[in-house]
């Protein structure tokens, strides 16, 4: 186990169309979205369904010189990033530091579902967009949306 690492969050998917690709999930798998947010800060718009003790993120750019939208226009759509569920994400980033892998966050921020996140950059992780993801404080267990 891992002493950082407690859970995968989150796949998060980079689609064109939110409702289309959010209706072919719940066709496919007759799942139904527990979370929609508009994360400004991110020029994102995201769907959440929970499988299991994690989330698929289905992801729309808010606009086109969004990251996600940029995202978009250069690679299509699919897999933007994975969201590796930790304890403390400011002592991940500072572990992560220690060993050189690069950030794109070097602080914590406010991300969706009340949590607090960062972006470690894909340069680190084998071209991988990896996204650190601290639960709300009050939530314990399972009780979130
Ligand atoms: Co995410």
């Amino acid at each position: 186990m891992s002493e950082l690492l407690t859970d995968v969050d989150h796949v998060g998917i980079a689609v064109r169309d939110l409702a289309a690709a959010e209706e072919e999930y719940r066709r496919a798998f007759g799942v139904e979205p527990v979370h929609r947010e508009r994360v400004e800060d991110q020029g994102v718009e995201e769907v959440l369904f929970k499988v299991g003790s994690s989330y698929i993120q289905l992801l729309a750019a808010t606009g086109p010189d969004t990251p996600v939208g940029k995202f978009l226009e250069r690679r299509g759509e699919g897999i933007h990033h994975i969201g590796y569920r930790v304890e403390d994400v400011a002592a991940v980033l500072r572990s992560l530091r220690a060993e050189g892998i690069p950030l794109i966050d070097e602080l914590p921020r406010p991300g969706s579902r009340g949590a607090t996140v960062a972006f470690v950059h894909p340069k680190g992780f084998r071209g991988v967009l990896v996204e650190l993801v601290q639960e709300p404080a009050d939530d314990g267990r399972g009780a979130r949306p």
